[in-house]
C-alpha cells in the first residue's frame, strides 16, 4: 500500500459521536480514518446506510461486518454454557462483544494498513478497557486512539463540529440514555437513571413488553447439545435463531428485565439497567439441564468457575490465560448437557416445568418414596455414624474443657 498518511481504523456506530470523530480524528491527528461497523445484531438503522454516513463524514474507507452468527456461536454460547451472570444479575450484554468487535478491528487494520485503532468510550466506563485490552492481546504493535477521552471530543464539541461542517447526522435529538444493544440483550445507563431511586420508566424498554400485563402463558421446550441450544419445540435452530426467538418469546412475556448497581472495572459503581429476555431465559433454562446431567462435585465447583469467568470477562479479560482455561474446564463439564427443557413463559418469569435426558443422572428408583425403590435405607445409619464423628469429637472435646453446645433448658 502506498499512501503517505498514517491510518486509523474506527469503530464506528453511525451515530453523533464517531461521526464527529472521523473528521475530528483527521484534524487533529492527521491520519485517514477507515470507519468499521460491527452488525452484533444491534438492530436499529440499516447498515449499508451507516457505512454511506461514514463515507459521507469524510471516512476514507467503510466497511461493514456481519457478526452476528459469530457473536452468537463464539461469545454468547460460551457465555451461556458458563452461566454468566456478573453479580449474580448482569449478563455481559456489552463485555462479551468488545472483543468480538476489537476481533474485526485488528482484521481491518491489517487489511488497510492502519496504525492504530480508535473507539468511542468514555474514560469512565468499561469498555474502553476491553477494547483496549483485547486489541493489544492480539496485536501489540497496534496503537489506540479514545477521541472523546483523548482528544477532548466532548458532546458539546460534537454537536457544534457536526453543525458547522453539515455532518449528514442528527444532533438535536436529546437522547436521554446512554444505550448498547445487541443479540444478547441491551444496556441502558445515564440520564436519570444516575439517581439511585428513580426507577426506570417504560421508554427504557425496548426489548421487552411490561411484565405486568402478560399475554396468555407461553410454554416452550428447548433441545440442548453439549449445553448449547440445538432445537426449540422440536425445530432445529442455530445458536442465533435460538438466542433470537427467545428474546422475541420471553421478551412478550417481559422476561429479564434488570435494575442493578454494579461494579465497574474502574473502581465506580453505577446504576445499570438491561433486558436480556433471550439470555435469561436460555440461561435458566440450561443451568436446570446442568442440575440434571452434572455430577454433584463437578456442579459445585463449575459455579465458582463459572463466576470467575464471568468477572474476567467482565473485567477485560477475555482473551487472558485464565480466562482460554477455564473455557476448557466449561467445555469439558457440558459432555454430557444434552436434553429437554420444557418451561412456562408468564409474567416476567421462565419457570421450569419439566426435564429429561438420556445423560440424565437423576435415577427414579433411588429417588423414589414408593413401590420399586432400591435405595437401601439400612445403608444409610452407618454411613451417617462415620459422616457424624468429627463434629461428635469435636463437641465431646468442647464438653471436656466446659464449652459445651447450649441446647436451652426449657426445651427438655
Ligand atoms: N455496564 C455494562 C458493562 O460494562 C454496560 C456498558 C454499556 N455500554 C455503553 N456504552 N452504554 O458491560
Amino acid at each position: 500500500m502506498t499512501q503517505g498518511k498514517d491510518r486509523v481504523v474506527l469503530a464506528y456506530s453511525g451515530g453523533l459521536d464517531t461521526s464527529v470523530a472521523i473528521g475530528w480524528i483527521g484534524e487533529q491527528t492527521g491520519m485517514e480514518v477507515i470507519a468499521v461497523a460491527v452488525d452484533v445484531g444491534q438492530g436499529g438503522e440499516d447498515l449499508q446506510v451507516i457505512r454511506q454516513r461514514a463515507l459521507d463524514c469524510g471516512a476514507v474507507e467503510a466497511y461493514v461486518a456481519d457478526a452476528k452468527e459469530e457473536f452468537a456461536a463464539d461469545f454468547c454460547m460460551p457465555a451461556l454454557k458458563a452461566n454468566a451472570l456478573y453479580q449474580g444479575a448482569y449478563p455481559l450484554v456489552s463485555a462479551i462483544s468488545r472483543p468480538l468487535i476489537s476481533k474485526h478491528l485488528v482484521r481491518a487494520a491489517r487489511q488497510f494498513g492502519a496504525t492504530t485503532v480508535a473507539h468511542g468510550c468514555t474514560g469512565k466506563g468499561n469498555d474502553q478497557v476491553r477494547f483496549e485490552v483485547s486489541i493489544t492481546s492480539m496485536a501489540p504493535d497496534l496503537k489506540t486512539i479514545a477521541p472523546v477521552r483523548d482528544l477532548a471530543l466532548t458532546r458539546d464539541v460534537a454537536i457544534d463540529y457536526a453543525n458547522r461542517h453539515h455532518l449528514p447526522i442528527e444532533t438535536t435529538k436529546n437522547n436521554p440514555f446512554s444505550i448498547d444493544q445487541n443479540v444478547w440483550g441491551r444496556a441502558i445507563e445515564t440520564g436519570f437513571l444516575e439517581d439511585l431511586w428513580n426507577a426506570p420508566t417504560k421508554d427504557v424498554y425496548n426489548y421487552t413488553d411490561d411484565p405486568t400485563y402478560p399475554p396468555l402463558p407461553d410454554e416452550v421446550v428447548l433441545t440442548f447439545e453439549k449445553g448449547v441450544p440445538v432445537a426449540i419445540d422440536g425445530r432445529p435452530v442455530t445458536p442465533l435463531q435460538a438466542i433470537q426467538e427467545m428474546n422475541r418469546r420471553a421478551g412478550a412475556q417481559g422476561i429479564g428485565r434488570i435494575d442493578i448497581v454494579e461494579d465497574r472495572l474502574v473502581g465506580i459503581k453505577s446504576r445499570e439497567v438491561y433486558e436480556a429476555p433471550g439470555a435469561v431465559a436460555l440461561i435458566a433454562a440450561h443451568q436446570e439441564l446442568e442440575r440434571v446431567t452434572i455430577e454433584r462435585e463437578l456442579a459445585r465447583f463449575k459455579r465458582r468457575v463459572d463466576e470467575r469467568w464471568g468477572e474476567l470477562v467482565y473485567d477485560a479479560q477475555w482473551f487472558s490465560p485464565l480466562k482460554k482455561s477455564l473455557d476448557t474446564f466449561i467445555e469439558s463439564t457440558q459432555e454430557y448437557v444434552s436434553g429437554e427443557i420444557r418451561m412456562s413463559l408468564h409474567g416476567g418469569r421462565a419457570t421450569v416445568t419439566g426435564r429429561r435426558s438420556d445423560a440424565s443422572l437423576y435415577d427414579f428408583n433411588l429417588a423414589t418414596y414408593e413401590t420399586g425403590d432400591s435405595f437401601d435405607q439400612s445403608h444409610s445409619r452407618g454411613f451417617i455414624e462415620i459422616y457424624g464423628m468429627t463434629s461428635k469429637l469435636a463437641t465431646a472435646r468442647d464438653v471436656r474443657f466446659g464449652k459445651g453446645l447450649e441446647v436451652g433448658e426449657g426445651a427438655l
